[in-house]
């Protein structure tokens, strides 16, 4: 049966993601990848109206459970529809953010504990990535690096949570050293982009 690669990246907001995400994809097409990209919350008609729903300011008294459901909801529905069939046709795919997010963000920054991997089992069935790249950077960092952009429900949160959410990116690297591959997110552009793609040849194998 073929297989293809599933690539997770990760990290506080403002850590660079987007950037190091559209580098690799480039990379890995120019090698002949056949290559998709996705992100979380998202990637499908049904999950981008989730994320509408989780993201809205307005939407100020949502509970933290229902938070945690819904980026499940969105998770269930991009695995079911996008991943699994994508990496059963080959492809690598390449998703921003997936169920480390999670822990982090709801388990560790919201309090919500293992509850949240309970229920992530069944939106994930089965599905765990190859590799997840994860940008460490300080949180303060990262928040002064988006400071002039509009902010979403869960960057508008306090500084407390941010430290938090960090905390559990670190213990989540500790806990999974195969799959999560940690970098410094404070370098420059290009050396991170060079760390990042020594680790995808040596998972890829090209
Ligand atoms: P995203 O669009 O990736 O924001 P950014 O570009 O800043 O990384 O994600 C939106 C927000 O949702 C982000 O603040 C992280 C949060 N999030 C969770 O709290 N839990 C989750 O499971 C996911 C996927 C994201």
């Amino acid at each position: 049966m073929t297989r293809g690669y599933f690539i997770t990246f990760e990290g506080g907001d403002g850590s660079g993601k987007s950037t190091q995400i559209a580098l690799l994809r480039d990379w890995l097409m120019q090698a002949g990848y056949d290559v998709i990209l996705t992100r979380e919350p998202g990637g499908t008609r049904i999950s981008e109206k989730i994320r509408e729903l989780i993201l809205d300011p307005d939407n100020q008294e949502m509970a933290d459970m229902t938070e945690a459901l819904l980026y499940a909801a969105a998770r269930a529905q991009l695995v079911s529809q996008m991943i699994k069939p994508a990496l059963a046709e080959g492809k690598v795919v390449i998703c921003d953010r997936f169920v480390d997010s999670s822990i982090a963000y709801q388990a560790y920054g919201r309090g919500l504990g293992d509850a949240v991997g309970v229920i992530n089992s069944y939106a994930v069935d089965g599905c765990m990535p190859d590799l997840t790249i994860l940008l460490r950077l300080d949180p303060e960092k990262g928040s002064s690096r988006i400071a002039d952009r509009e902010h979403d429900r869960i960057e508008q949160a306090p500084d407390a949570f941010h430290r938090k959410v960090y905390e559990g990116y670190l213990a989540l690297e500790k806990t999974y050293p195969e799959r999560i591959f940690g970098i410094d997110a404070s370098g420059t552009i290009e050396e991170i982009a060079d760390e990042i793609r020594r680790r995808v040849h040596t998972v890829i194998g090209r």
